[in-house]
Protein backbone atom coordinates (compact mmCIF):
# COMPACT_ATOMS: atom_id res chain seq x y z
CA UNK A 1 0.00 0.00 0.00
CA UNK A 2 1.12 3.82 -0.93
CA UNK A 3 -0.17 6.68 -0.21
CA UNK A 4 0.08 9.87 -2.35
CA UNK A 5 -0.38 13.59 -2.08
CA UNK A 6 0.94 16.54 -3.74
CA UNK A 7 0.49 20.49 -3.08
CA UNK A 8 1.37 23.41 -4.92
CA UNK A 9 3.30 26.03 -4.48
CA UNK A 10 2.25 29.84 -3.52
CA UNK A 11 3.07 33.32 -5.09
CA UNK A 12 1.71 36.78 -3.28
CA UNK A 13 0.19 39.53 -5.90
CA UNK A 14 -0.96 41.66 -2.70
CA UNK A 15 -0.30 42.00 0.90
CA UNK A 16 2.75 40.38 2.25
CA UNK A 17 3.87 42.00 5.59
CA UNK A 18 0.49 44.17 5.80
CA UNK A 19 -1.39 40.97 6.34
CA UNK A 20 0.87 40.29 9.83
CA UNK A 21 -1.02 43.39 10.90
CA UNK A 22 -4.81 42.23 9.66
CA UNK A 23 -4.80 43.65 5.98
CA UNK A 24 -6.00 42.11 3.56
CA UNK A 25 -3.90 39.89 0.94
CA UNK A 26 -4.67 38.26 -2.55
CA UNK A 27 -2.26 34.87 -3.02
CA UNK A 28 -2.44 31.90 -5.91
CA UNK A 29 -1.50 28.81 -6.39
CA UNK A 30 1.44 27.88 -9.22
CA UNK A 31 2.07 25.23 -11.08
CA UNK A 32 4.92 23.77 -9.06
CA UNK A 33 4.36 20.84 -6.50
CA UNK A 34 5.67 18.85 -3.75
CA UNK A 35 4.68 15.31 -4.38
CA UNK A 36 5.14 13.02 -1.11
CA UNK A 37 4.84 8.85 -1.15
CA UNK A 38 4.62 6.95 1.68
CA UNK A 39 4.93 3.45 2.23
CA UNK A 40 5.71 0.62 5.06
CA UNK A 41 9.24 0.16 5.39
CA UNK A 42 10.95 -3.28 5.08
CA UNK A 43 14.14 -2.92 7.31
CA UNK A 44 12.93 -1.36 10.72
CA UNK A 45 13.75 1.87 9.98
CA UNK A 46 12.32 4.98 9.11
CA UNK A 47 13.67 6.85 5.69
CA UNK A 48 12.98 9.85 4.13
CA UNK A 49 14.10 10.92 0.78
CA UNK A 50 14.74 13.24 -2.06
CA UNK A 51 15.87 12.51 -5.07
CA UNK A 52 15.23 16.19 -6.73
CA UNK A 53 16.38 17.98 -3.14
CA UNK A 54 19.22 15.74 -3.07
CA UNK A 55 19.05 14.14 0.16
CA UNK A 56 18.52 10.90 2.33
CA UNK A 57 17.80 10.84 6.25
CA UNK A 58 17.07 8.10 8.84
CA UNK A 59 14.08 9.30 10.59
CA UNK A 60 13.29 8.96 14.73
CA UNK A 61 10.04 9.89 14.46
CA UNK A 62 8.89 9.12 18.34
CA UNK A 63 11.73 11.41 19.14
CA UNK A 64 11.70 14.23 16.38
CA UNK A 65 15.29 13.46 15.35
CA UNK A 66 16.94 12.36 12.35
CA UNK A 67 20.02 11.41 11.01
CA UNK A 68 21.21 12.95 7.83
CA UNK A 69 22.65 10.11 4.86
CA UNK A 70 23.29 12.88 2.46
CA UNK A 71 22.63 16.65 1.36
CA UNK A 72 20.96 19.41 3.61
CA UNK A 73 17.99 19.16 6.49
CA UNK A 74 16.31 22.05 5.75
CA UNK A 75 13.26 20.65 5.00
CA UNK A 76 12.75 17.66 7.43
CA UNK A 77 11.90 19.51 10.48
CA UNK A 78 8.31 20.20 8.76
CA UNK A 79 8.13 16.34 8.15
CA UNK A 80 9.10 15.38 11.69
CA UNK A 81 6.69 17.62 12.85
CA UNK A 82 3.36 16.00 10.69
CA UNK A 83 4.59 12.95 11.34
CA UNK A 84 4.82 13.64 15.19
CA UNK A 85 1.13 14.45 15.01
CA UNK A 86 -0.34 11.80 13.37
CA UNK A 87 1.98 8.57 12.70
CA UNK A 88 1.96 6.03 15.04
CA UNK A 89 5.45 5.55 14.43
CA UNK A 90 5.75 2.64 12.40
CA UNK A 91 8.90 1.85 9.99
CA UNK A 92 8.27 3.70 6.68
CA UNK A 93 9.83 4.99 3.84
CA UNK A 94 9.09 8.81 2.79
CA UNK A 95 9.52 9.84 -0.95
CA UNK A 96 9.45 13.49 -1.43
CA UNK A 97 9.65 15.22 -5.04
CA UNK A 98 9.35 19.10 -5.77
CA UNK A 99 10.25 21.43 -8.69
CA UNK A 100 9.66 24.24 -6.05
CA UNK A 101 13.08 26.28 -5.81
CA UNK A 102 13.36 26.24 -2.01
CA UNK A 103 14.02 29.91 -0.26
CA UNK A 104 12.64 31.55 -3.39
CA UNK A 105 9.51 32.87 -1.86
CA UNK A 106 7.31 30.02 -3.65
CA UNK A 107 6.25 28.55 -0.20
CA UNK A 108 8.14 25.29 -0.53
CA UNK A 109 7.87 23.99 3.04
CA UNK A 110 4.13 24.72 3.00
CA UNK A 111 3.61 22.99 0.13
CA UNK A 112 5.74 20.47 1.58
CA UNK A 113 3.67 20.23 5.06
CA UNK A 114 0.04 20.12 3.13
CA UNK A 115 1.29 17.33 1.09
CA UNK A 116 3.16 15.12 3.81
CA UNK A 117 0.22 15.55 6.50
CA UNK A 118 -2.54 14.88 3.58
CA UNK A 119 -0.56 11.69 2.79
CA UNK A 120 -0.21 10.64 5.85
CA UNK A 121 -3.89 11.19 6.36
CA UNK A 122 -4.32 8.96 3.37
CA UNK A 123 -2.03 6.43 4.82
CA UNK A 124 -3.62 5.90 8.01
CA UNK A 125 -6.89 6.24 6.83
CA UNK A 126 -8.01 9.15 8.82
CA UNK A 127 -10.62 11.70 7.36
CA UNK A 128 -9.80 14.93 6.60
CA UNK A 129 -11.09 17.91 4.79
CA UNK A 130 -9.27 21.15 3.33
CA UNK A 131 -10.14 23.54 6.42
CA UNK A 132 -8.74 20.97 8.79
CA UNK A 133 -5.58 20.04 6.58
CA UNK A 134 -5.37 24.07 5.88
CA UNK A 135 -5.16 24.59 9.75
CA UNK A 136 -3.47 21.41 10.97
CA UNK A 137 -0.32 22.38 8.36
CA UNK A 138 -0.34 25.59 9.26
CA UNK A 139 0.22 24.68 12.98
CA UNK A 140 3.00 22.55 12.02
CA UNK A 141 4.44 25.51 10.31
CA UNK A 142 4.20 28.19 13.17
CA UNK A 143 5.94 25.38 15.38
CA UNK A 144 8.55 25.35 13.22
CA UNK A 145 8.99 28.59 12.12
CA UNK A 146 7.42 30.02 15.64
CA UNK A 147 5.83 32.42 12.97
CA UNK A 148 4.14 31.99 10.00
CA UNK A 149 0.95 33.44 8.80
CA UNK A 150 -1.67 31.43 7.52
CA UNK A 151 -1.56 32.15 3.92
CA UNK A 152 1.07 29.46 2.53
CA UNK A 153 -0.47 26.71 3.86
CA UNK A 154 -4.37 27.80 2.73
CA UNK A 155 -3.34 28.74 -0.76
CA UNK A 156 -1.47 25.56 -0.87
CA UNK A 157 -4.25 23.37 0.15
CA UNK A 158 -7.33 25.03 -1.54
CA UNK A 159 -5.38 26.01 -5.10
CA UNK A 160 -6.74 29.14 -6.63
CA UNK A 161 -6.39 32.54 -6.04
CA UNK A 162 -7.74 33.43 -3.33
CA UNK A 163 -8.67 36.51 -0.97
CA UNK A 164 -8.17 36.76 2.15
CA UNK A 165 -10.38 39.41 4.05
CA UNK A 166 -8.95 41.53 7.23
CA UNK A 167 -11.58 39.02 9.22
CA UNK A 168 -9.68 36.11 7.82
CA UNK A 169 -12.62 35.29 5.59
CA UNK A 170 -11.14 33.48 2.60
CA UNK A 171 -13.03 34.29 -0.93
CA UNK A 172 -12.15 32.34 -4.04
CA UNK A 173 -12.05 34.68 -7.26
CA UNK A 174 -13.99 33.25 -9.87
CA UNK A 175 -12.22 34.67 -12.86
CA UNK A 176 -9.72 33.09 -14.28
CA UNK A 177 -6.41 35.44 -14.03
CA UNK A 178 -4.35 34.21 -17.05
CA UNK A 179 -2.23 37.62 -17.47
CA UNK A 180 1.17 35.20 -18.13
CA UNK A 181 4.14 36.29 -14.67
CA UNK A 182 7.32 35.45 -14.01
CA UNK A 183 8.98 34.83 -10.49
CA UNK A 184 12.78 36.30 -10.61
CA UNK A 185 15.06 35.24 -7.55
CA UNK A 186 18.23 35.70 -6.57
CA UNK A 187 20.22 33.47 -4.63
CA UNK A 188 20.27 35.12 -1.17
CA UNK A 189 17.00 33.19 0.54
CA UNK A 190 14.97 35.52 2.47
CA UNK A 191 14.33 34.83 5.83
CA UNK A 192 10.41 35.43 6.76
CA UNK A 193 11.46 35.62 10.89
CA UNK A 194 13.93 38.26 10.20
CA UNK A 195 11.92 40.34 8.12
CA UNK A 196 8.55 40.15 9.89
CA UNK A 197 10.46 41.18 13.06
CA UNK A 198 12.16 44.09 11.37
CA UNK A 199 9.21 45.57 10.20
CA UNK A 200 7.66 45.05 13.49
CA UNK A 201 10.67 46.86 15.20
CA UNK A 202 10.29 49.84 12.44
CA UNK A 203 6.55 50.03 13.28
CA UNK A 204 7.18 50.44 17.09
CA UNK A 205 10.08 53.13 16.52
CA UNK A 206 7.95 55.07 13.56
CA UNK A 207 4.16 54.06 14.53
CA UNK A 208 2.36 56.65 12.59
CA UNK A 209 4.03 56.74 9.45
CA UNK A 210 4.06 52.50 9.37
CA UNK A 211 0.75 52.24 10.54
CA UNK A 212 -0.77 54.40 7.54
CA UNK A 213 1.70 52.37 5.22
CA UNK A 214 0.31 49.18 6.43
CA UNK A 215 -3.27 50.41 6.19
CA UNK A 216 -2.58 52.10 2.49
CA UNK A 217 -0.73 48.48 1.64
CA UNK A 218 -4.20 46.83 3.06
CA UNK A 219 -6.19 49.31 0.49
CA UNK A 220 -4.31 49.00 -2.21
CA UNK A 221 -5.23 45.12 -1.87
CA UNK A 222 -8.81 46.00 -2.01
CA UNK A 223 -8.26 47.92 -5.46
CA UNK A 224 -6.29 44.86 -6.81
CA UNK A 225 -9.59 42.23 -5.68
CA UNK A 226 -11.72 44.76 -8.10
CA UNK A 227 -9.02 45.08 -11.10
CA UNK A 228 -9.08 41.47 -10.86
CA UNK A 229 -12.46 40.85 -10.81
CA UNK A 230 -12.82 42.98 -13.88
CA UNK A 231 -9.80 41.26 -15.37
CA UNK A 232 -7.98 44.85 -15.71
CA UNK A 233 -4.26 43.29 -15.83
CA UNK A 234 -3.02 47.36 -16.41
CA UNK A 235 -4.40 48.42 -13.06
CA UNK A 236 -3.30 45.30 -11.42
CA UNK A 237 0.15 46.31 -12.75
CA UNK A 238 -0.25 49.79 -11.43
CA UNK A 239 -1.20 48.85 -8.07
CA UNK A 240 1.61 45.67 -7.82
CA UNK A 241 4.07 49.19 -8.30
CA UNK A 242 2.51 51.16 -6.15
CA UNK A 243 2.24 48.01 -3.34
CA UNK A 244 6.42 47.77 -4.05
CA UNK A 245 7.01 51.44 -3.02
CA UNK A 246 5.55 50.63 0.01
CA UNK A 247 7.36 47.33 0.95
CA UNK A 248 10.47 49.58 0.09
CA UNK A 249 9.46 51.93 2.91
CA UNK A 250 8.78 49.14 4.99
CA UNK A 251 12.96 48.04 4.67
CA UNK A 252 12.54 44.58 2.97
CA UNK A 253 13.78 45.76 -0.48
CA UNK A 254 17.52 45.07 -1.47
CA UNK A 255 19.88 46.17 -4.03
CA UNK A 256 19.08 42.23 -6.24
CA UNK A 257 15.32 42.55 -5.95
CA UNK A 258 15.43 46.54 -6.86
CA UNK A 259 17.10 45.22 -10.46
CA UNK A 260 14.84 42.78 -11.05
CA UNK A 261 11.80 44.48 -10.20
CA UNK A 262 13.04 47.74 -12.66
CA UNK A 263 14.52 45.26 -14.86
CA UNK A 264 11.20 43.54 -15.66
CA UNK A 265 9.53 47.12 -16.08
CA UNK A 266 12.26 48.49 -18.49
CA UNK A 267 11.29 45.24 -20.40
CA UNK A 268 7.45 45.70 -20.54
CA UNK A 269 6.36 44.48 -17.55
CA UNK A 270 3.44 46.55 -16.45
CA UNK A 271 3.79 45.70 -12.89
CA UNK A 272 6.90 44.14 -10.56
CA UNK A 273 7.19 43.70 -7.06
CA UNK A 274 8.40 41.88 -4.34
CA UNK A 275 6.60 38.68 -3.73
CA UNK A 276 7.09 37.16 -0.37
CA UNK A 277 8.95 38.54 2.93
CA UNK A 278 11.77 40.41 0.68
CA UNK A 279 15.45 40.71 2.06
CA UNK A 280 15.94 38.41 -0.48
CA UNK A 281 13.94 36.28 -2.63
CA UNK A 282 11.38 36.55 -5.15
CA UNK A 283 9.73 39.24 -7.12
CA UNK A 284 6.92 38.66 -9.22
CA UNK A 285 6.02 40.66 -12.77
CA UNK A 286 2.90 40.41 -15.02
CA UNK A 287 4.25 40.58 -18.30
CA UNK A 288 1.02 40.17 -20.60
CA UNK A 289 2.66 39.84 -24.25
CA UNK A 290 6.45 40.37 -22.77
CA UNK A 291 7.21 37.16 -20.95
CA UNK A 292 10.38 36.41 -23.24
CA UNK A 293 12.00 39.57 -23.11
CA UNK A 294 11.25 39.82 -19.20
CA UNK A 295 12.57 37.10 -18.83
CA UNK A 296 15.84 37.13 -20.86
CA UNK A 297 16.43 40.46 -19.52
CA UNK A 298 16.31 39.15 -15.96
CA UNK A 299 17.76 36.38 -16.31
CA UNK A 300 21.08 37.81 -16.96
CA UNK A 301 22.00 38.31 -13.10
CA UNK A 302 19.18 36.16 -11.27
CA UNK A 303 16.96 32.92 -11.67
CA UNK A 304 13.28 33.39 -13.45
CA UNK A 305 10.19 31.15 -13.24
CA UNK A 306 7.77 31.17 -16.06
CA UNK A 307 4.68 30.25 -13.96
CA UNK A 308 0.70 30.28 -13.86
CA UNK A 309 -2.03 30.48 -11.18
CA UNK A 310 -3.73 27.30 -10.91
CA UNK A 311 -6.79 25.95 -9.44
CA UNK A 312 -5.37 22.60 -8.02
CA UNK A 313 -4.74 22.41 -4.54
CA UNK A 314 -3.92 19.58 -2.75
CA UNK A 315 -4.77 16.73 -3.88
CA UNK A 316 -4.36 12.95 -2.29
CA UNK A 317 -4.99 8.71 -3.22
CA UNK A 318 -4.37 5.37 -1.81
CA UNK A 319 -2.59 2.63 -4.43
CA UNK A 320 -2.76 -0.83 -3.37
C1 LIG B 1 5.87 35.83 3.68
O1 LIG B 1 5.67 34.94 2.60
C2 LIG B 1 4.70 36.73 3.85
C3 LIG B 1 4.74 37.61 5.08
O2 LIG B 1 3.56 38.41 5.06
C4 LIG B 1 4.80 36.82 6.35
C5 LIG B 1 3.57 36.00 6.54
O3 LIG B 1 2.49 36.38 6.08
O4 LIG B 1 3.72 34.96 7.23
C6 LIG B 1 5.93 38.55 5.06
Amino acid sequence: MQAVASAPAKTILFGEHSVVYGEPAIVGAVNKRAVVKIKPSWNKKSILRSYDLNFEAELDTANKKYVLKKGKPGIIRYILEALNKVHNHSPIEIVLSSNIPIGSGLGSSAAVTVATLAALYRYHNIRFNKKSLAHDSHMIEQSVQGIASPLDTLVSTYGGLIYLSKNKKIEHFKVNFNAPFIVGFTNKHGNTGKMVRYVKSLKSKYPKIINSVISSMGQLTNYAKQAIFKKDYQRVGKLMNMNQGFLDVLGVNTFELSRMVYTAREHGAIGSKITGAGGGGSIIALCPGKLESVAKAISKFDNILKLKFTRKGVSSRVYY
